[in-house]
């Protein structure tokens, strides 16, 4: 029995549909259960084998003045579940970012590379992870998730390119995209392979779909396949410009591809190209 906490957001939402499909036993929660409140947690009394935490603080920005907030969400909350998921004797996997990093590098940052965030929500996501790593809980850190459910850039830019008839974004701004259906289906086959017996210890992998590229290059792929795909009903002009000349509250990493070998050879996974993923994505989004 798993269960999903954070069911109503981006991720657990891609969760919820698939293991709703695989015919999955879960339970999910979102606000309801409040992750801040320990004594909201205990109140499940069924036995899981696994709890899933997508819930979380996840406005950039608005983290930088909202702290306290971010902090309780992305700090305590993953430390109170972990402890809920020790005292069950319940497995626990919890979501991290790339933003623990500064971006400093050039190459992909690995799982055991120091953390070193730039801005609140990558200090108390870095922070959180100590909470659930102490209790021997199962984390994967990924980056630039995007999927059907709830906001974010290739729903935002494919809102705008209907809408606009330029659009400017980011050229100096390097990760990788991951769509969350693919992020879904790692989660599901992780637990599987541990419950297998399998060779995989707990702590950091790194997840997200293979490439590093920048968000005008994501954005300009958005606009060819959404044309291609019939998404996208008018032409757009996709120009890139520099951070510095769309200043954000939070500072972003530079640079953030992760380094997903360690994933790869543990689960003996093929990760897709966040070409083949949006596509995917995107045809699906055309047959709505
Ligand atoms: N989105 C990205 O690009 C990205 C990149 C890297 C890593 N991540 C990580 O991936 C995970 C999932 O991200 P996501 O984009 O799917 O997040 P999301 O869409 O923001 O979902 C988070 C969910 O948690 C809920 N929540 C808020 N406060 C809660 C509380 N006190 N108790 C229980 N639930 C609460 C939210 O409800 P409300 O919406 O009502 O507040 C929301 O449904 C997060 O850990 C995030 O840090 C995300």
């Amino acid at each position: 029995m798993y269960w999903i906490i954070g069911n109503q957001g981006m991720l657990g939402q891609e969760l919820s549909h698939l293991f709703g499909a695989e015919g999955i036993a879960y339970i999910g929660t979102d606000k309801e259960v409040d992750i801040t409140k320990p004594e909201t947690l205990v109140k499940q009394r069924q036995p899981f084998d696994w709890v899933i935490n997508c819930a979380g603080y996840t406005a950039v920005d608005n983290a930088e003045d909202d702290k306290a907030l971010c902090r309780k969400l992305n700090v305590d909350g993953p430390d109170n579940i972990a402890a809920f998921a020790q005292t069950s004797g319940a497995k626990m996997l919890h979501i991290s970012t790339d933003y623990v990093f500064s971006g400093a590098h050039t190459t992909p940052y690995r799982e055991e590379d120091p953390t070193d965030p730039i801005g609140v929500y990558g200090q108390t996501k870095r922070d959180g992870e100590q909470g659930v790593l102490k209790r021997n809980g199962f984390i994967i850190r990924t980056s630039w998730l995007y999927g059907q459910y709830g906001k974010n850039f290739v729903n935002t830019m494919l809102r705008l390119m209907n809408e606009r008839d330029s659009v400017s974004v980011v050229h100096d701004q390097r990760g990788s995209p991951t769509y969350a259906h693919d992020l879904a289906a790692v989660i599901h086959t992780l637990t599987k392979t541990v419950d297998a017996g399998g060779a995989i210890s707990p702590g950091i992998y790194h997840y997200t779909n293979e490439g590093g590229i920048t968000w005008y290059d994501f954005a300009a792929e958005i606009f060819r396949l959404g044309r291609e795909l019939r998404v996208l009903k008018r032409d757009c002009t996709i120009r890139p410009c520099a951070t510095s000349e769309y200043p954000t509250k939070a500072v972003r990493p530079a640079y953030s591809v992760l380094d997903t070998s360690k994933i790869k050879r543990t689960l003996a996974l093929t990760i897709p190209d966040w070409k083949i993923s949006l596509k995917q994505y995107l045809t699906v989004r055309s047959g709505q």
